[in-house]
């Protein structure tokens, strides 16, 4: 048991979530490998629903349609699939779906997939009838390490991601690593892009771990890429862990929670300026870790050894991603419209050493040009 970071686990597979703010609330993540042929006695268990709607999308139904067993009393909602769906014109057909099969208050509504359909899924929840329960059974690892837990739910508003959302948490997380053998290479390596962030986060997470993540991926590259389970439960149980610490800690974003953005200001930039079409979002992370890391060096809060040694862990992973030559004063724009900056002041998360990091919002333009560069 780790006590005093908001996290309990009770066993390896099990972990919960608590809410600091609000005693007496918290959610289990299980994590396991087949963990999903058990779904209909975990939602019959953990819930007190009489009906269910399972929200998933077309690839994801034709690959597990045949053995995913959701029970008698779950209708089905197939979105079409992708990041352009995650829209109003997807919410209404969920709501739609919910009042034509009658779900009530006490019902429940099922995110099957990856984060498109966790963050969508998890929106129609909380407004459908002022809010319902939802569970989370994420199929990607971005998924199951990242957007599956925490609770910012979410659609896309033409001007913008995510622009639309609250902060809504799931009854319960079910992160099956089977489901990730029908991912492609590029998927598998999307959801590595977030978990390298967790590495150079760590110890700002306030969560003690009995071992460095750092180390623990430089163990165990091989076993993740031939997903071997009791690595990929181990993995997807670590970040699970420190970012269950820090909202626990901060669920809304006040302050420390913004760390889980390491990477993600310049990320989000790249993403906007490739019109989120040539690179995946965890592809960006990665990149964004990089600048961010040199960054640090402009700030001087970090060595050339410790971004040397960033460098090397994402080349190993393959995900040093060549950018294209952005025009610097769009790239700086781009992330001033962030929604994540404060008053139009760009705030970047700087490594801070020891896998420590920490916010900096007065940067002067000519080290992120030299970022930039
Ligand atoms: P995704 O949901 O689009 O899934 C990626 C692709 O993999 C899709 O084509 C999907 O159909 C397919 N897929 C899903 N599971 C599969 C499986 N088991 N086998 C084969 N194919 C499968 O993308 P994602 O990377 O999971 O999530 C990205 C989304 O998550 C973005 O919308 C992002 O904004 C959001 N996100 C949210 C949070 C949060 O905290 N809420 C955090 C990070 C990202
Ligand atoms: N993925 C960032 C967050 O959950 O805050």
């Amino acid at each position: 048991m780790l006590a005093n970071c908001g996290i309990y686990i009770m066993h390896t597979d099990k972990l919960t979530v608590n809410i600091a703010p609000k005693a007496g609330f918290g959610y289990d993540i299980f994590i396991g490998s087949g963990i999903s042929s058990k779904i209909k006695e975990f939602l019959k268990e953990k819930t007190s629903a009489n009906k269910f709607l399972v929200v998933t999308n077309e690839t994801i139904y034709r690959l597990y349609k045949n053995s995913v067993d959701f029970g008698e009393n779950a209708d089905f909602v197939i979105l079409k699939d992708g990041e352009e769906h995650k829209n109003f014109e997807s919410l209404q057909i969920i709501i739609n779906a919910a009042i034509e099969h009658k779900l009530e208050r006490r019902d429940c509504f099922v995110a099957f997939g990856g984060g498109v359909i966790g963050d969508i899924t998890g929106f129609a929840a909380a407004v459908y009838l002022r809010g319902v329960d939802f569970v989370q059974i994420p199929t990607t690892l971005l998924a199951q390490v990242d957007s599956s837990v925490g609770g910012k739910v979410a659609i896309n508003h033409e001007k913008g991601k995510n622009l639309i959302g609250a902060f809504y948490q799931p009854k319960f997380v079910l992160a099956d690593t089977d489901f990730l053998k029908t991912l492609d290479m590029r998927q598998l390596k999307t959801g590595l892009g977030e978990v390298l962030k967790y590495a150079f986060i760590e110890k700002s997470c306030a969560c003690p771990l009995n071992y460095r993540f750092f180390d623990f991926l430089h163990a165990h590259k091989s076993e993740i890429f031939e997903l071997k389970p009791s690595v990929m439960a181990g993995l997807i149980n670590i970040c699970c862990t420190l970012k269950a610490s820090v909202v626990a800690q901060d669920e809304r974003e006040k302050g420390l929670r913004a760390i889980l953005n390491f990477g993600h200001t310049f990320a989000h930039a790249i993403e906007t300026l490739t019109n989120y079409k040539r690179f995946t979002h965890g592809e960006a992370v990665a990149a964004g870790i990089k600048m961010a890391m040199r960054l640090g060096l402009e700030e001087k809060t970090v060595d050339e050894d410790y971004v040397r040694a960033a460098d090397e862990l994402i080349a190993k992973y393959g995900l040093d991603i060549a950018l294209p030559a952005f025009d610097s004063a769009e790239f700086i724009e781009a992330m001033t419209l962030d929604k994540k900056a404060d008053n139009s002041k760009i705030r970047f998360i700087v490594p801070d050493g020891d896998f420590l990091v920490k916010m900096v919002s007065d940067v002067p333009r000519e080290k992120i040009l030299r970022v930039l560069e």
